[in-house]
C-alpha cells in the first residue's frame, strides 16, 4: 500500500528512487515551526469564516501544540514516504485528532502553504540578520575610536597613495554594512506578504477572509494575485543578492587583514583564537577565519547564480522546480549568520600596530599630494606643481629618503614658494588633520562619525 495522501488516482507507488528524488523532508523540516504557525492562523481563519466548528479548531490547537512539543523535544521522526514537512505534520496531526486533522487543508494547497512557510521563516531570519549586522558596526565603531588618531597608507591600485586613519578606514566598511542592512530592511518588506489562500494557483471556492489570516500572521501585504502568489520566488533571490552584498563587502575587509597580517605589511594581528597553525611548518600563524568568509562569498554568490537560474523559464504558476530554492536559501542563512556573528569577534580581536602602519607611510611617499596642495596655496597652478613635487620625488627616492627629510634649500631648489612651514604638512598627521571637512579622514572627523554612528546604532 502506499501512504501518500495523493495516492488514489495512481495504480502503482512511487519508486524508492523517485520517492528520494522528490521528497524534501531532509531539508524542509527545519520550517516545521512556520508551518505550524501557519496552519493554525488558517485554521482560525476558517473557524470564523464557518468553514470549520469550534470543535475542530479546539483540536487543531492541542494536537499542533503537541506536534510543536514533540518537535521541541526531538520526538519526531520525519517519514520520506510522506515527502514533505507540509505532509508529515498533517499526517501526524490526523493521527492524533482523527477527521479535524484532515479538514485543516480545506481552502489551501501545499503551493501556498510552502511559499507562506518560508516568508514566515525568512522574516524571522532577517530581523536576527539585521541585529548581527549592527554588532559588527558596533565592533568596528569602537575600533575606529581606538584607532581615530592612528596613521596608516591608503592605497590606489595597492601602491601607497595618501596618509589615512585606521578608524577612517574601518568606518568605511560601517558605511558599506549600513547599507546592507537598509537592503535586508527593504527585501524584508516584499518578504513579508502572504500567500495564503491562493490556494494551488487560482485561489478557492470557500468564503475565506485573507485579511484575518494576514493579521493573524503579522504579514503587512497580502499578495494580490494568487499565480503570482505561489509561483514566484523573487524575494528569496532578493535576500540572496542583499546576503551576496554583505559577503562581497566582507571578503573584501577580509581580503584586507590578510594582507595586513602578512609579515611583510605587519599592520595588525589577529588573536590566535581565530588563526590556526601548519601541520608542517612550526612558525605558522593562518588567518583561516578571513580567508574562509573569502571562500564563503564565493559559496553565496553561487546560490545567488543558483536561485535566479532557478527561477528563469519557468511558467506560471507553481511548479516543482521551486523546491530547489530552500537548500540554497537555508545554506545562504546559515553561512551569512555565521559568518556575522565570528566576524564581530573577530574585529574584537584586531590588535594594530601604528609603528609599522607609520614607517609604510614613510616609505611612500604618501604625502606629495600635500606638498602639491601647499605649492597651490602659494599661488602656483596645480598642473605645476604637480610636476614640481613628482621631481622632488624623484629626487628623494634616489636620495632614500621620505620628503619630509629633504633638508629646506633642497625643498627650495624645486621651487622658491617652499619656506619652513612646509614640514608641518609633509608629515602623516599634518596631511590627515588637512582634511578635516564631512567625510574627510582627518581624526576630527572620524570621531564625529563615530558619535554619529553610534547614535544610529543606539536607534
Ligand atoms: N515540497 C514542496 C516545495 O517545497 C511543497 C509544495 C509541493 N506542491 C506540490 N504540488 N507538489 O515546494
Amino acid at each position: 500500500s502506499n501512504e501518500k495522501t495523493w495516492s488514489g488516482r495512481f495504480n502503482e507507488p512511487v519508486s524508492e528512487l523517485v520517492k528520494k528524488y522528490t521528497g524534501s523532508i531532509d531539508f524542509d523540516q527545519r520550517l516545521a515551526k512556520w508551518d505550524i504557525q501557519g496552519s493554525l492562523a488558517h485554521a482560525q481563519m476558517l473557524q470564523q469564516a464557518g468553514v470549520l466548528s469550534e470543535a475542530d479548531l479546539a483540536a487543531i490547537r492541542q494536537g499542533m501544540a503537541e506536534i510543536a512539543a514533540d518537535i521541541e523535544a526531538g520526538r519526531i521522526e520525519w517519514s520520506l514516504d510522506l515527502e514533505d514537512v507540509h505532509m508529515n505534520i498533517e499526517r501526524r496531526l490526523t493521527d492524533k485528532i482523527g477527521d479535524a486533522g484532515k479538514r485543516l487543508h480545506t481552502g489551501r494547497s501545499r503551493n501556498d502553504q510552502v511559499a507562506t512557510d518560508i516568508r514566515l521563516w525568512l522574516r524571522d531570519q532577517i530581523t536576527d540578520i539585521q541585529s548581527l549586522i549592527q554588532s559588527l558596526q558596533a565592533a568596528l565603531v569602537d575600533l575606529a575610536e581606538q584607532n581615530a588618531g592612528v596613521v596608516m597608507p591608503g592605497f590606489t591600485h595597492l601602491q601607497v597613495a595618501q596618509p589615512v586613519s585606521f578608524g577612517h578606514h574601518m568606518l568605511a566598511y560601517v558605511e558599506m554594512l549600513g547599507r546592507d542592512f537598509e537592503r535586508m530592511a527593504d527585501c524584508r518588506k516584499r518578504v513579508n506578504r502572504m500567500p495564503l489562500g491562493a490556494a494551488a494557483l487560482a485561489g478557492t471556492t470557500y468564503p475565506i477572509q485573507r485579511e484575518t489570516t494576514a493579521e493573524l500572521l503579522g504579514f503587512e501585504q497580502i499578495c494580490q494575485n494568487s499565480l503570482d502568489a505561489v509561483s514566484d520566488r523573487d524575494f528569496a533571490i532578493e535576500f540572496t543578492a542583499a546576503a551576496s552584498l554583505i559577503m562581497v563587502h566582507l571578503s573584501r575587509l577580509s581580503e584586507e587583514l590578510i594582507i595586513w597580517m602578512s609579515p611583510r605589511f605587519g599592520f595588525i594581528d589577529i588573536a590566535d583564537r581565530f588563526c590556526t597553525g601548519s601541520s608542517i611548518m612550526p612558525q605558522k600563524k593562518n588567518p583561516d577565519v578571513p580567508e574562509l568568509v573569502r571562500g564563503k562569498s564565493g559559496r553565496i554568490i553561487g546560490h545567488l547564480t543558483g536561485l535566479i537560474m532557478l527561477m528563469k523559464s519557468q511558467p506560471l504558476a507553481y511548479n516543482k522546480d521551486n523546491q530547489e530554492d530552500k537548500e540554497p536559501l537555508f545554506d545562504t542563512v546559515d553561512t551569512l549568520i555565521d559568518t556575522l556573528r565570528i566576524y564581530a569577534d573577530m574585529m574584537r580581536g584586531v590588535t594594530v600596530k601604528p609603528e609599522n602602519m607609520r614607517a609604510a607611510v614613510m616609505q611612500g611617499f604618501a604625502t606629495a599630494t600635500d606638498l602639491a596642495d601647499y605649492l597651490v596655496k602659494k599661488g602656483m597652478p596645480f598642473r605645476d606643481s604637480h610636476e614640481v613635487v613628482a621631481q622632488a620625488v624623484r629626487h628623494a627616492d634616489e636620495a632614500g629618503v621620505d620628503l619630509s627629510e629633504l633638508p629646506l634649500d633642497v625643498l627650495q631648489g624645486f621651487s622658491d614658494l617652499v619656506a619652513e612651514d612646509v614640514y608641518s604638512i609633509l608629515t602623516p598627521e599634518g596631511s590627515l588633520n588637512a582634511r578635516n571637512h564631512l567625510g574627510g579622514t582627518a581624526p576630527e572627523q572620524v570621531l564625529l562619525q563615530v558619535r554619529r554612528w553610534r547614535e544610529l546604532l543606539a536607534g
